[in-house]
């Protein structure tokens, strides 16, 4: 028996409801689907719809001789082999400007919580250190009069940029395309060549996807020639940082302190790292708001029903399928 869809974990029901019309698989409760099981059961559905931490690759897509769509629920498609996709005649979607807001918001979070030491601070209290209210403890550094590098100034970048403007911080950017003068002005924002962006930041965010040319683009000759003291914000994917070099850079004081929603290879993190103080690491979490996930969702599914009602190309295509 053939269902129309596939979802790799449990979709919110209110949003599953408003497409009873399609016969709808769902991953486990409270749960991932295994990788062997999305093989087994990927060769039912015409659509299927993954998360970022679903591997869809060749070896999924042999299996799946009836799918027509890949509606991604997320923005960053790095975990789908797009090209193989495209080959076989299968649309690739995402789910792009519904998650902005959560995930520029988070960022905010964790550059305030990096430069304000709160993950150092609230393990203090957590484990019963804190004794006496003294003056001369956990002093941060004000955002006011810094530097914020931010590297891809795509929406959620510029989102960001929005917001740290009246915290008084200054914006500089780094993107391969320059953004049209109207939107700089705009954002107070100034671009810079990549290397002028690492050596001036007080403060770098990653909002890049990850491609083969931004894995690793933090490495260990970047991290040198950043400022002492700087802090680094990642809420894009793990693998943009050299995870060894960013240890090696928190150790020895080159780097003040992380905030990082992703890492190179969750949700394994290494002993270095999450235990390290001056590290703020959160479980991928930019997007995890009720308003903003059930939204991802039913962007997916609007994508997925577009297509298995021949509606091409759907909303929020990513590739352009090869002629079947
Ligand atoms: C995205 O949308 O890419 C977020 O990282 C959620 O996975």
């Amino acid at each position: 028996m053939g269902y129309d869809m596939l979802t790799t974990q449990r979709f919110v029901d209110e949003v599953v409801a408003q497409f009873a019309r399609f016969s709808i698989d769902q991953g486990p409760p409270g749960g991932l689907l295994p990788y062997d099981e999305l093989v087994q059961r990927v060769g039912d559905c015409r659509a299927l719809l993954p998360t970022s931490v679903d591997r869809v690759d060749e070896g999924v897509l042999e299996h799946a001789p009836r799918l027509d769509v890949i509606a991604n629920v997320g923005v960053g498609y790095n975990h789908i082999d797009v090209a193989a996709a495209t080959r076989r005649g299968i649309w690739v979607t995402n789910t792009p400007g519904v998650l902005t807001d959560s995930v520029a918001d988070l960022a905010m979070a964790l550059l305030l919580g990096t430069l304000r030491r709160l993950s150092e601070a609230s393990e203090h209290v957590r484990h019963g250190q804190w004794r006496e209210n003294r003056q001369d403890t956990f002093w941060g550094t004000d955002p006011r009069g810094l530097t914020l590098g931010i590297f891809g100034l795509g929406a959620i970048g510029q989102a960001v940029a929005r917001r740290a403007r009246p915290f008084g911080m200054g914006i500089i950017y780094h993107n391969r395309h320059r953004l049209p003068p109207e939107l700089e002005s705009e954002l107070e924002a100034t671009w810079v060549p990549f290397t002028t962006l690492v050596e001036q930041a007080d403060v770098l965010s990653l909002h890049v996807p990850l491609t083969d040319d931004t894995r690793g683009r933090i490495g260990a000759a970047e991290l040198a020639r950043m400022k002492r003291g700087v802090s680094i914000i990642n809420t894009s994917r793990g693998p943009v940082i050299d995870e060894a070099a960013l240890i090696q850079a928190l150790e020895d004081g080159q780097v003040a302190g992380v905030g990082l929603d992703v890492t190179a290879t969750e949700p394994e993190v290494p002993v270095a790292l999450r235990e390290h103080p001056r590290a703020l690491i959160l479980p991928h979490i930019a997007s995890a708001t009720r308003g903003t996930r059930g939204g991802m969702m039913r962007m997916a599914l609007v994508n997925a029903a577009a297509v298995l009602e021949g509606q091409t190309p759907p909303p929020n295509a990513v590739n352009q399928p090869a002629a079947r």
